[in-house]
């Protein structure tokens, strides 16, 4: 089986790439490694993927046709995981541009490629951020969403355009709206390990909303034990979208106390609520759960304390 997953140096994709690969599944590895975080974290986690030679690695743009092209018409993909995207909401709002780019531009290049060379099932990264502000919990897919930036908006047109191939073409697609995603080798733009660099670096760190946010964290383990069953199944349905998410919202001050308490204090400066972030995230993960029978989700204390045993190794975190 030959998978292609874009994003693989990122943070989900590097877990998706290293979980998968074997003799019988070859995967094929596409990121242009921006900057938009330290490429030096992207190039520790891809120095860990090259380790098989079962995975291959190319340096390419998604939003670059041709180069794309290329990698398809020599590889005969059966399936494709695009975790490829500019992340980040708050980013968005001041560098829109690049969210046109990757996340529209780019996902169409590769849903045209996956129909022109006969991929079976593409499975998509969209997000929590498609439902905006809500005041009722938790978020179920069937509801009204409402992106409020240029980032949740990328995403809601990916479910969009998917759902249009869908209904003319014979590819299976699957969006997954990631709640929160946190682990080993996370995201530094990331409160989790943003908040650990910042205390070891002495930085200070801005709390949003004096810390009144909830989130819906979600280990990555249980992110990619999903995607590896809904890989192997059989899909019925031409499109379908999930919410990946624990199902239970943290108290953001609930991390940051168990934080300090393992790496020490840092120097915290409140400020109030940014525009782009909203007050809390609580998906409801039934839908998922449904269709994977994968029940037994890490519980936050056993996530975090495995990230900060990974953390606590200065080879790991050198980077961040
Ligand atoms: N981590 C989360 O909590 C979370 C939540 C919601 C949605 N998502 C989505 O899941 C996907 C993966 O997220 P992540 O946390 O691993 O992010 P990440 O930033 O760590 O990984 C994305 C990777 O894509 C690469 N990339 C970006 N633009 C590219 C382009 N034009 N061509 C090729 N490569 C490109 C980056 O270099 C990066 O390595 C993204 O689509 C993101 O929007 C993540």
């Amino acid at each position: 089986m030959k998978i292609l997953v874009t994003g693989c140096a990122g943070f989900i994709g590097f877990h998706l790439c290293n979980n998968l690969v074997n003799k019988h599944i070859r995967i094929f590895g596409v990121d242009n490694l921006n900057d938009y975080y330290s490429p030096s974290i992207k190039k520790s986690r891809l120095s860990i993927l090259k380790k098989n030679k079962n995975f291959r690695f190319y340096k390419k743009d998604i939003s670059n046709y041709k180069a794309i092209e290329k990698i398809f018409a020599k590889n005969k993909f059966d399936i494709i995981f695009n975790l490829a995207a500019q992340a980040g909401v708050r980013y968005s709002i001041e560098n829109p541009r690049e969210y046109i780019k990757s996340n529209i531009l780019g996902f169409c290049n590769l849903i045209e490629l996956a129909r022109l060379y006969d991929v079976k099932k593409f499975f998509y990264a969209s997000s929590s951020s498609v439902y905006g502000e809500k005041r009722t919990f938790p978020l179920k897919e069937n509801q009204a969403i409402h992106p409020t930036n240029t980032y949740s908006l990328s995403k809601k047109n990916n479910e969009e355009i998917a759902e249009i191939y869908s209904n003319y073409y014979k590819i299976k697609f699957v969006g997954l709206r990631f709640f929160t995603i946190y682990g080993e080798w996370g995201r530094p733009d990331m409160l989790i390990l943003k908040f650990i660099s910042s205390i070891r670096k002495k930085k200070t760190f801005f709390l949003n909303n004096f810390g009144n946010h909830f989130r819906d964290f979600t280990y990555i383990n249980d992110v990619i034990k999903n995607l590896k069953i809904l890989l192997f199944m059989n899909l019925k349905k031409k499109h379908e979208i999930y919410n990946v998410c624990s199902g239970k919202p943290v108290d953001i001050k609930y991390i940051l106390r168990t934080l300090t308490k393992q790496f020490g204090n840092p120097i915290i400066k409140k400020r109030k609520k940014l525009n782009a972030d909203v007050l809390k995230t609580h998906g409801c993960n039934k839908k998922l759960k449904k269709k994977t029978k994968y029940y037994n989700y890490t519980n936050i204390d056993d996530g975090l304390k495995n990230l900060v045993d990974w953390a606590k190794n200065k080879k790991n975190i050198q980077n961040y």
